[in-house]
C-alpha cells in the first residue's frame, strides 16, 4: 500500500479535484488495492461540504464523479500518509512545519506544482476560489499533469 493525500486550504476546490483525478488515473493503471488515495484542507470552514460546485462541474465535464466531503487534515495524518502533495506555499509551510513537530511522523512532503512539467518559477496551484470558472478549468488542466507525472514517479519509485 502506497498512500497519498492531498491538501489544500479549504478542501473543497483544489484537493478533492486532486483526488478525483488520481483516483481514476489509479483505477486506469489497475492499482487501486494499492494505492490510498484521500484530500484534506488546513482550514475547518468548509467541514463536511461536497466540493465547491465549479470543482464538481469541472471534474464532471472531464468524467470524474467528485463525491470527498471535505475535512481538516488532522495530526494523525502524518503518520498515516507516505506522501502529502500540497498545492500552495501557504499550505506548504504549514504542513511542513506540523511535521517537523511530530519526530516519528513518516510522510514526505512535496509540492504538487513541482510535478507540473509545464510550471514555471513559482511552484503553486492557483487557489481559483475567488476566479471563475476558467480559472477552475486551469487548475484541473494543472492538476491532471501534475497527477500523470506524480503517478509516473511513484509507479517507478514503488515498482508499481
Ligand atoms: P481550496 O480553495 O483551498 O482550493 O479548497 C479555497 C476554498 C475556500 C477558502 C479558501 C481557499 N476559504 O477561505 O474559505
Amino acid at each position: 500500500m502506497v498512500s497519498v493525500l492531498f491538501v489544500c486550504l479549504g478542501n473543497i476546490c483544489r484537493s478533492p479535484l486532486a483526488e478525483g483525478i488520481f483516483v481514476q488515473m489509479a483505477a486506469d493503471a489497475g492499482l487501486s488495492e494499492i494505492l490510498k488515495i484521500d484530500s484534506a484542507g488546513t482550514g475547518s470552514w468548509h467541514e463536511g461540504e461536497l466540493p465547491d460546485r465549479r470543482s464538481i462541474q469541472i471534474a464532471e465535464n472531464n468524467g470524474l464523479k467528485l463525491t470527498h466531503r471535505a475535512r481538516q487534515l488532522r495530526p494523525k495524518d502524518y503518520f498515516d500518509f507516505h506522501y502529502i502533495l500540497t498545492m500552495d506555499e501557504t499550505v506548504h509551510a504549514h504542513v511542513t512545519r506540523a511535521h517537523q513537530a511530530r519526530p516519528n511522523a513518516i510522510s514526505i512532503i512535496e509540492r504538487m506544482r513541482a510535478y507540473d512539467p509545464l510550471a514555471g518559477a513559482i511552484l503553486e496551484v492557483p487557489d481559483p476560489y475567488s476566479g471563475s470558472l476558467a480559472d477552475f478549468e486551469e487548475t484541473y488542466r494543472i492538476l491532471h499533469r501534475a497527477c500523470g507525472a506524480f503517478m509516473q514517479n511513484i509507479r517507478e519509485k514503488h515498482s508499481l
